[in-house]
């Protein structure tokens, strides 16, 4: 099986220091930390309202970093314009609503698609994108059907039954008919949101997933273990 990548989101780093208006804990710092601990890539959310990550930790993070960068995006003409000018490698493009915690759901390809068509033609031509998305067939279909390099999908729903011990059997087959049609049709396939240790590990025996995006588990786990060990023991479990 082959190895899967691990993209480490580092919202939740400027979230802290956001909490106090202080420069401190450095996303930056934890993106070089990271980078040296054996992530592929690093992964931050410029959302609309700023809540975490700005565009100047974007600009130092995308000056210093050796490793991808993947920024993820809502489907706006401001993000689209912060793409071109400063040319991650990677985008996601994700759907955000002012008043949700977190992605709470992938993307609804339908809304604005039009828009969306000409946003992924012009960023193709700076980024790899990919679209996070649900995991079901129609969405991975017309993922196709946009012309994007990649999926990820999204894997909420299947990390809060691990979470709370229900039966995740369903949610765990509607991930690996997602992962076959998208293999299948030449897309690359990503897994992220929600995932833990035990998550990952179980979703880790699939095949066809190439990368993960981890966030908010992984900054949590690093105030025991440490930002390093964390990682280091994510590369062990997925690979
Ligand atoms: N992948 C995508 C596209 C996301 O938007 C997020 C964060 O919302 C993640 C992965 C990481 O999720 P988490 O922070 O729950 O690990």
């Amino acid at each position: 099986m082959s190895k899967i990548r691990l993209g480490v989101n580092i919202d939740h780093v400027a979230t802290v220091r956001n909490a106090r208006g202080d420069i401190y804990p450095s996303p930056l710092r934890a993106a070089l930390l990271a980078q040296k601990s054996g992530a592929d890539s690093i992964t931050i959310h410029l959302r609309e309202d700023r809540r975490h990550i700005k565009e100047k930790d974007l600009k130092d993070i995308k000056s210093k970093l050796k490793i991808p960068l993947n920024l993820e995006i809502a489907a706006t003409k401001e993000m689209m314009e912060i793409v071109l000018k400063r040319k991650p490698s990677f985008v996601c493009i994700v759907p955000e609503k002012r008043e949700e915690l977190t992605t709470e759901g992938g993307l609804n390809l339908s809304f604005k698609r039009s828009f969306l068509k000409k946003i992924i033609n012009k960023l193709k031509k700076v980024s790899r994108i990919s679209l996070f998305i649900e995991p079901n067939l129609k969405d991975i279909q017309d993922s196709k059907n946009l012309n994007v390099d990649c999926i990820e999908i999204h894997t909420g729903k299947f990390c809060n039954l691990v979470n709370k011990n229900k039966d995740y059997k369903n949610e765990l087959n509607k991930i690996k008919k997602a992962i076959n049609l998208g293999n299948k049709l030449g897309l690359e396939v990503h897994a992220g949101h929600g995932l833990t240790f035990k998550s990952a590990k179980i979703l880790s025996k699939l095949s066809g997933i190439k990368e993960f995006n981890i966030g908010h588990f992984l900054i949590g786990e690093s105030i025991f273990m440490g930002l390093e060990k964390t990682i280091k023991k994510f590369r062990k479990i997925i690979k």
